[in-house]
């Protein structure tokens, strides 16, 4: 069916041109971090966990929240940074949505490729999926080009999440949404604690940085300081969830429970989690949604 949609124009390199990418960073040395690095290094080890129990929990949860906020909304143009494997590109552009999906990291986006060509050609025509580094879609798509923009697990190797924030807020339309995943400042030291690392707790207490299960130096938000930046940008907070609660310490290796009403539970109890008071305050994770 012609649904009369067009891309919004794209003047950025092509797929797989790969932009330059900036340094990992692994505590080989038991150093603790200083800085964030970049999600360069991480994408075989992410990939590789997707099926996990921790990863599907992530995707699930963000897809029901996602769902939640874009209620009552249809044939939304969505732009994904970072869109990596493309698991909630595909998802929106599978509910009726227009997506346009970028990811600096080609591996990456071959994922994302691999799965959109299993998809009907209805749903390949609402998903396109471009390289590219999202520091750069201001350049490429004009101010209101976009109803969601969606940045899930980025801001957490920039340096400064402010920046990417507000050229994002610049695409979005009167009245659209931003979705940010972050990882929970208020709720860092948690980890390192269950893990019986306690230099690394008490570390979580003075700084933003750490190391994730990936390996890599990233950097984590609080929601305060997000609501501000988001009000400075004229995409107020309008809500804002938790991200796994109970299973932020399954091992790597953990898979979903086979059996299904056990599994159905298990994301309930998250479901409930990530949007109740105090749980969600030390969620592993914030799903934090601004609306323009
Ligand atoms: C942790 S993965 C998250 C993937 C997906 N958003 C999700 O939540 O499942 C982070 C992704 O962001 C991409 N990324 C990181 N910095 C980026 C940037 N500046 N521009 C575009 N993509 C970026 C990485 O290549 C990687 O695929």
């Amino acid at each position: 069916m012609d649904s009369g949609w067009a891309p919004p124009s794209w003047e950025g390199p092509g797929l797989y041109a790969l932009p330059g990418q900036g340094e990992g960073g692994h505590d080989r040395l038991g150093r603790l971090p200083s800085r964030s690095g970049s999600f360069a290094g991480g994408t075989g080890a992410w990939l590789d966990r997707l099926g996990g129990l921790r990863n599907f929990v992530r995707q699930e949860l963000v897809s029901r929240q996602l769902a939640e906020q874009l209620a009552g909304r249809s044939g939304q143009r969505v732009l994904d940074i970072g869109c990596g494997q493309g698991t909630q590109a595909l998802r929106l552009a599978r509910a009726g949505h227009y997506v346009t999906g970028i990811d600096s990291d080609p591996v990456a986006l071959g994922v994302a490729q691999g799965a959109l060509a299993e998809e009907p050609p209805e749903v390949r025509g609402r998903l396109q999926l471009l390289s590219g580094d999202g520091h750069q879609c201001g350049r490429w798509f004009g101010p209101r080009s976009f109803d969601v923009v969606i940045c899930h697990g980025v801001l957490t190797y920039l340096p400064d999440p402010d920046p990417m924030i507000a050229s994002l807020a610049r695409l979005l339309a009167p009245g659209g949404l931003l979705s940010l995943l972050v990882r929970n400042r208020d709720a860092l030291a948690l980890r390192p604690a269950a893990a019986g690392d306690w230099r690394a707790a008490l570390h979580a207490f003075e700084s933003d940085r750490y190391y994730n299960r990936l390996g890599l130096a990233a950097r984590a938000d609080r929601l305060a300081d997000l609501s501000v930046t988001l009000s400075e940008v004229s995409v107020p907070l309008r809500h804002w969830y938790g991200v796994r609660v109970f299973t932020d310490n399954a091992p790597d290796d953990a898979t979903p429970p086979v059996d299904g009403r056990q599994l159905a539970q298990l994301l309930e109890a998250e479901d409930r989690a990530g949007r109740t008071d105090p749980y969600r305050q030390i969620a592993a994770l914030l799903h934090v949604i601004g609306a323009k």
